[in-house]
């Protein structure tokens, strides 16, 4: 194996582009392989067929410096590569939780015949576990020298390049030392900047990912049923979310309460952790994520009917603007998008639902076409009965009142993100509902009283 490793990444979605561009920033040369010619067209051409910032140059600069390039010859990866990444998508199967890995099957038997000389194989897809330990078995029966490893990818939606280059920890699954070794000369760069590197099994590093996905989702689902309680009691969760954000065993990430979770990975994955761990005869150890995924879908119900009763308790023919259609700012993205779920509910219950999002509208159309849709946020607002915040984009958590007052037919909103001031709406006129806190919330809440007579935050009673 050379010095200089060169590297091909199998599968050309967000991972695959994301992976290859930061790879060939680093200095090594990559070859990205996708079957779908087109895309593959697009990539050499320098288009981005997604929306990830920072992308576009740093996939540009790669095409420039000669060291990235595309294909759809698996023959030529094979010759080209002594580590080949495995970033094919794994999504649930059709009516399944199961994930479907018919793409990462796919690229080891399209690679495995084509090997003649020692490589890594590196899995970075998000997979049962399991998985792995089956792959390595069909590698064996490849060339002398063929391994695989999993080497699992944590990277976020509109920050994936950060999460490439420095991230939290790199975690590698091996079953050799040399596996290990070619690992972490790849990653020399993160390592050398101080991010740790977890050697370990196979199945730990499967489970390093589903489990830190599962452990992020638990998180939002808690505080959003927290939000639950607090409607029922007069409770504010943002100020609880801080309350509790400040313990730093607890810790304020991930603690904000709104709308829950959604996207290509966090709902998926928890559901096929579970249905892989009922395959193991261990489905009991995670019967909790089961209410993790319910608590997390009351909200986008629960947002559609403060949109109802803010105005007035039936929404036929009602006008209703939605700010937001990607599943979270920076992104794209509308998969299990709960902003487009909750305006798909909205025009379930009979509204007349138009949509605004700065960057999601074209994917948000295809995937919804009944809905409506506007260019502008003006245009969406205009007439509108309601308008509710759902996707916490920085022009619509810097809304004031005033700027959609003079648009909107009435002046009630649903901040479906908690990212605005009640006070300052509801002093503009407004009436302003927001998952986790009561509608109105009453008078003088007897805990505030006590607290302002003691002095102290206890509440007086101990
Ligand atoms: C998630 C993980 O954060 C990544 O570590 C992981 O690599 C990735 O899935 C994956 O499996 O590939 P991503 O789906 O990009 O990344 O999005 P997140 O930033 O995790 O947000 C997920 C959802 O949770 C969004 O809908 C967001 O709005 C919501 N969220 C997040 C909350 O409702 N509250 C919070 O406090 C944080």
């Amino acid at each position: 194996m050379n010095d200089r490793l060169r590297l091909t990444v199998l599968g050309t979605g967000r991972l695959g582009i994301t992976h290859a561009a930061c790879m060939a920033s680093l200095g090594f040369d990559v070859l990205g392989v996708d079957t779908d010619a087109r895309k593959v067209g697009q990539l050499n051409a320098g288009h981005l067929p997604i929306y990830e910032p920072g992308l576009r140059d740093l996939l540009r600069a790669g095409l420039d410096s000669g060291r990235l390039t595309f294909t759809t010859s698996y023959p030529q990866a094979a010759a080209f590569g002594d580590v080949h990444f495995i970033c094919a998508g794994t999504p649930a199967q059709p009516g399944s939780d199961h994930a479907d890995l018919s793409q990462v099957h796919g690229c080891v038997a399209a690679l495995a015949p084509l090997l003649d000389r020692p490589c890594l194989v590196a899995g970075k897809s998000t997979v049962p576990v399991g998985t792995a330990r089956r792959l390595a078995a069909e590698l064996a029966g490849a060339c002398e020298g063929v391994e695989l490893a999993w080497n699992p990818e944590f990277l976020r939606e509109g920050s994936a390049i950060a999460d490439t280059l420095a991230p939290d920890r790199i975690v590698a699954g091996v079953t050799s030392r040399r596996a290990e070794g070619i690992l972490r000369q790849v990653y020399a760069g993160p390592i050398a900047g101080g991010t740790p590197f977890f050697a370990t099994g196979l199945e730990t590093a499967e489970l390093a990912k589903v489990a830190a996905n599962a452990f992020l989702a638990t998180k939002i689902s808690f505080i959003n049923a927290m939000a639950e309680v607090c409607e029922a009691a007069g409770g504010n969760v943002r100020v609880l979310s801080e309350i509790l954000g400040a313990d730093p065993r607890i810790g304020s990430g991930f603690l904000r309460p709104g709308l829950g979770f959604g996207g290509g990975c966090l709902p998926k994955d928890i559901r096929a952790f579970m249905a892989r761990a009922a395959d193991l005869e261990a489905g009991e150890a995670l019967g909790f994520l089961r209410e993790v995924d319910a608590i997390n879908l009351r909200r986008r119900a629960r947002a559609a009917n403060l949109a109802s009763e803010l105005a007035g308790g039936d929404l036929a023919g009602v006008p209703i603007c939605v700010l937001g259609a990607a599943f979270k700012p920076g992104s794209d993205d509308v998969r299990d998008s709960p902003a487009l779920d909750v305006a798909q509910i909205l025009y379930g219950m009979g509204a007349r639902v138009t949509v605004y999002d700065p960057a999601a509208l074209a994917n948000a159309r295809r995937a919804c076409p009944e809905l409506g849709y506007a260019a502008t946020m003006a245009k969406a607002a205009q007439d509108a009965y309601v308008v509710l915040l759902l996707t916490e984009w920085p022009e619509f958590a810097g809304l004031r009142p005033g700027d959609l007052a003079s648009m909107v037919a009435r002046r009630n909103i649903v901040d479906g993100r908690n990212v605005l001031d009640p006070a300052l709406w509801r002093a503009a006129g407004w009436n302003y509902g927001a998952l986790g806190m009561a509608m109105t919330p009453p008078p003088a809440s007897r805990s505030a009283v006590r607290r302002s007579t003691t002095g102290r935050g206890h509440g007086g009673s101990g």
